[in-house]
């Protein structure tokens, strides 16, 4: 899949994603209103990744409904990603999304950098069961509820996000962090801090699908700093039966998905397994 925020914007540019691979994609995180996010800069290039601030930038669910002209003959489900500042919000936004028509809904609590939403809500299983079970009474699709790897005990929130009726699991956002430059000796950030996304945060993602697989019953979905087939298997091991992929698009190109696709396919077939299922959570099992 498609993780949220990188060319989930426009219908064309997921269409462009599902032409080279994709399962499935996720639409850029969307809100009731239209919010123009933070000043730049909002990216850093960093030496194994990205760091961002962008502020959830995103035109607001209802303007967003043109863009899904591009996508309705294609074959891949598109899931929104959806964020709010409180439990009344993402009840309407999730209704607006799947009226337009989301195949699935993704709950962005987990943004490390915009307050009172994302990250705040999902280190706090109390208002994070209220979101999910308010959310699932309103919609009928299936609901990912998407984890920051920034708290004490990821698999604390996991358990209260499947108890609260959570269809999934997906982990994780991008993991807080910072960096300033020497010059100036300023944050290089307008926001000061962001996320960090990109290889330098796979062993911390495949740490946390692990403990997460550990925890629930529900699917697990991994993502971060997925760049090839190797690194998709080895969510797969930890207990992911999905992957996302983000910064690699930025680092090397669409062909991405194809490729992770075909290298899955050929290690399956050598190792002798049937399918992607005989393969997840393996490592639990050692
Ligand atoms: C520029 C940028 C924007 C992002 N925007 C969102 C977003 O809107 N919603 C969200 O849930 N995650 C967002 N993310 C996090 C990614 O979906 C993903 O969880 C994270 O980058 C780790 O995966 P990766 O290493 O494959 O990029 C964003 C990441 C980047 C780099």
């Amino acid at each position: 899949m498609l993780a949220a925020g990188i060319l989930g914007y426009t219908g064309l540019s997921m269409k462009h994603v599902i032409d080279a691979g994709a399962g499935a994609v996720i639409t850029k995180s969307m809100g009731i209103e239209p919010r123009t996010g933070y000043p730049n800069p909002t990216v850093v290039q960093t030496d194994c990744g990205l760091l961002n601030a962008m502020g959830l930038p995103n035109p607001g669910i209802n303007n967003f409904k043109g863009e899904m002209k591009e996508l309705q003959k294609l074959e891949a489900p598109t899931i929104f990603s959806l964020y709010g500042f409180s439990v009344e919000d993402f009840a309407k936004v999730a209704q607006a999304a799947v009226e337009i028509g989301a195949a699935a809904i993704e709950l962005n609590v987990s943004c490390p950098h915009v307050k009172k939403a994302g990250a705040q809500i999902g280190s706090d299983p109390t208002v994070l069961t209220k979101i999910v079970k308010k959310v699932k009474k309103q919609v009928n699709t299936p609901i990912f509820v998407k984890l920051t790897p920034n708290v004490t005990d990821i698999s604390e929130i996991a358990k209260a996000s499947q108890k609260a009726g959570a269809d999934a699991i997906t982990a994780i956002n991008t993991v807080k962090a910072m960096a300033i430059d020497v010059e100036t000796g300023r944050p290089i950030l307008s926001n000061k801090f962001g996320g960090l996304s990109g290889p330098a945060i796979k062993p911390i993602a495949i740490r946390c699908v692990y403990d997460v697989y550990s925890s629930v019953d529900i699917p697990v979905i991994g993502c971060g700093g997925i760049t090839c087939w190797q690194d998709a298997v080895e969510f797969m091991l930890a207990g992911a039966s999905a992957v996302q992929i983000g910064t690699a698009i930025a680092f090397k190109d669409l062909n991405v998905f194809s490729s992770v696709n075909k290298g899955i396919q050929a290690y399956l077939e050598r190792r002798g397994f049937n399918n992607i299922k005989e393969i997840v959570g393996l490592a639990h099992k050692i």
